[in-house]
């Protein structure tokens, strides 16, 4: 009972709150005469992990799976439909996978016993993309015993074995011989798969089938999905981390993720399991591997190709601790810091230098400019802090101009954190990466995490973060705008905060709708299309208006970090000649702000950008993608205070002009 009347009386006075805050008007005093300090072009970035297909069935536009044969199951993702196994030996075909060389060991021995209707078939990434009138570079390599079999026919059916793309290729010789071939699609289908058919009779060996768009990104022969790489280009991201994420860790040390396997000619990189494949029970992926087809060299171009500083993370000798925690001993760390010096050999050396060569030969002459490098994902402990201190001192006395990122475990706070924290701070660690997967509400809660931060302390990079509307690695978690404006409202303190906040990223990047393991995820896509969740939009929005100078924002003098559930923070551009400023309300109704601003001379003509969405659980979905994306409208300045009406639930970013 007595419980009953304390509820009431708290929710009463809750709404009276909300009511008088609302009523308020508050004053924002903004002083664009004072730059507090620079904002780096880094600030806001990307992390692309090769988790919920990324990579191979995502940004690499290949639309065969198993390509090369290298599947734990070397048949995986091929289909023999015809063949029918039987003791009278009716087979009309049959392929089986034959072990070769180092690396790219299998290839698939087809053997046809009579000609009529043996087929083998791909299925792609849950089906394969195909669009009416597009181009589709094919490619592959046979040895054809005798010259057995006169014609290979390629087909693109869709589930009714309609076909609505052919050709076909005579194979010359018997010894292994490139064959390439381009056809067009005649209709748009989302599940298409290749089948593949043979004339005459005999033996045929073929391997790595490929199959690309021809419409790739910039245009690269066997490139990038052009959809999904735009997307980050319309980010303007300041750095792409890369390849994770968990994946650099592997759930043993042999499992890790070695960039120099991932270099060279894409037939000889060596297939592996993807670490995903296994990991939640929730969402196994049994067909998840990583063909390295984008590898380090891949990324460090799409880094450049999209404006962004390229930074790698590796493996500093453990393996994650989630899984087997494997350690390398201290005496048997040499390999992975050579892995690491030999990476910015790779990456900046000269042409004449081992790594450098293999770069230029690559078809990069030119330095990729590497600044930064990072030492370990998620791990924590005294084992890390030992294997820390040896990676920094060999790659600063080889290489001193180059910045290290650190990591500090899984979580931002706990005995982990701190213990990371203070340690790091004692050996005057320059970046240290901090991972933040919590509710909306810490979110909301943390915009002033760090307000009273060290300014002396190392230099902050966000590197991992993302609202989860349930909990971690819950496969029930949705990109929904609460998560969303929580974010903005936590970034708000990221961007106040520039002077030790450097870099910032929001983390999963992508995810493929129908072969995802986490959610959420910045950006959904399918075989087909691609969307920006809300959180995109967020990302987008501050990278977009980070400015260069840092102003101060605050209210009686105070920063907003969710007083009557506002939170602010404001910069100036010397370029554009602009000040910048962004409100986040989080409250369930409008508010009105006056913001008073010093030290500028407006002009008469500003620009305003909402993001804003009326329920908290919203969404952008493939059937809506822009539901919840920025809408700009002119925003005539008036005489002294400006007044700005900010709706429920909305991001605001107001640019206003100087002269
Ligand atoms: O972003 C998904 C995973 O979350 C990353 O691989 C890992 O670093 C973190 O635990």
């Amino acid at each position: 009972m007595k419980r009953n009347v304390i509820s009431t009386l708290f929710i009463g006075s809750l709404l009276l709150s909300s009511i008088y805050a609302n009523a308020q008007k508050a004053t924002l005093e903004v002083d664009a005469s004072k730059t507090i300090t620079k904002i780096q072009p880094t600030m806001f970035g990307l992390f692309f992990e090769d988790i919920n297909f990324a990579a191979d069935g995502g940004l690499y536009a290949e639309m065969i799976k198993n390509r090369s044969f290298e599947f734990e199951k070397p048949l995986m993702g091929w289909e023999q439909p015809n063949t029918k196994r039987s003791s009278l030996n009716k087979e009309s075909g049959s392929a089986l996978p034959i072990n070769i060389a180092a690396n790219n060991t299998n290839f698939c021995r087809v053997e046809i016993n009579n000609d009529k209707g043996y087929a083998l078939i791909n299925e792609g990434f849950r089906g394969m993309g195909v669009k009416k009138d597009a181009k589709y570079n094919l490619s592959f390599k046979a040895a054809n015993h005798n010259g057995a079999i006169k014609k290979i026919i390629f087909q693109l059916i869709n589930k009714d074995q309609k076909v609505f793309g052919e050709t076909s290729i005579v194979p010359k010789s018997d010894d292994w011989t490139n064959y390439t071939a381009q056809f067009t699609a005649t209709e748009t289908e989302a599940k298409a798969k290749l089948k593949i058919t043979f004339q005459g009779t005999g033996t045929i060996d073929l391997d790595m089938i490929s199959l690309f768009p021809e419409d790739t990104w910039k245009n690269r022969k066997n490139g990038l999905r052009k959809d999904l790489v735009q997307l980050l280009y319309d980010v303007k991201p300041g750095f792409l981390r890369f390849p994770g994420g968990c994946i650099v860790e592997g759930r043993t040390l042999s499992d890790r993720y070695q960039w120099k396997k991932s270099v060279g000619n894409v037939e000889d990189r060596e297939t592996k399991m993807n670490r995903w494949n296994v990991e939640f029970n929730h969402k196994l992926t049994p067909d998840y591997f990583q063909s390295f087809g984008l590898g380090f060299f891949e990324y460090f171009q799409l880094s450049e190709d999209i404006g962004a500083e390229p930074l790698p993370i590796l493996s500093c000798g453990m393996a994650c601790q989630y899984n087997t925690g494997e350690l390398a001993l201290m005496s048997e760390l040499d390999p992975y810091v050579q892995d690491a010096l030999d990476l910015i050999e790779f990456a900046n050396g000269a042409v004449t230098t081992t790594w450098g060569k293999i770069r230029s030969d690559m078809g990069h002459p030119k330095p990729f400019n590497l600044k930064y490098i990072g030492v370990g994902n998620e791990q924590w402990g005294v084992d890390y802090i030992e294997r820390y201190k040896v990676f920094e001192k060999a790659i600063k006395a080889k290489y001193p101009n180059i910045i290290i990122v650190s990591g500090s475990g899984p979580s931002p706070d706990g005995e982990h954190f701190d213990y990371a924290m203070k340690e790091l701070k004692e050996l005057k660690a320059e970046l240290v990466d901090e991972h933040y997967y919590k509710s909306p509400q810490w979110f909301r809660e943390n915009a002033g995490r760090y307000d009273n931060y060290d300014r002396k302390g190392p230099k902050i990079f966000a590197g991992e973060y993302a609202a989860q509307s349930v909990s971690g690695a819950n496969p029930n978690n949705r990109n929904n705008w609460e998560c969303a404006f929580s974010e903005a409202a936590f970034i708000t303190g990221l961007e106040r905060n520039a002077a030790v906040v450097q870099l910032t990223s929001y983390a999963p990047l992508m995810a493929h709708e129908d072969a995802w393991q986490w959610t959420p995820d910045m950006i959904w896509f399918n075989n087909l299309e691609s969307y920006g969740s809300a959180n995109y939009y967020v990302q987008q929005l501050f990278s977009i208006n980070k400015g260069t100078d840092l102003l101060d924002i605050t209210q009686d003098g105070k920063a907003l970090i969710g007083q009557n559930n506002l939170y602010a923070s404001a910069v100036k551009d010397v370029n554009s000649k602009e000040i910048i400023i962004k409100l986040v309300n989080t409250a369930t109704s409008s508010q009105e702000v006056s913001i008073d601003l010093k030290g500028a001379k407006l002009g008469s003509k500003g620009s305003l950008i909402r993001l804003v969405s009326a329920n908290l659980q919203d969404e952008n979905t493939f059937a809506d993608p822009k539901k919840i994306t920025p809408k700009q409208s002119e925003y005539k300045v008036t005489k002294g205070k400006q007044q700005l009406s900010l709706p429920a639930y909305s991001i605001t970013v107001l640019k206003l002009k100087t002269t």
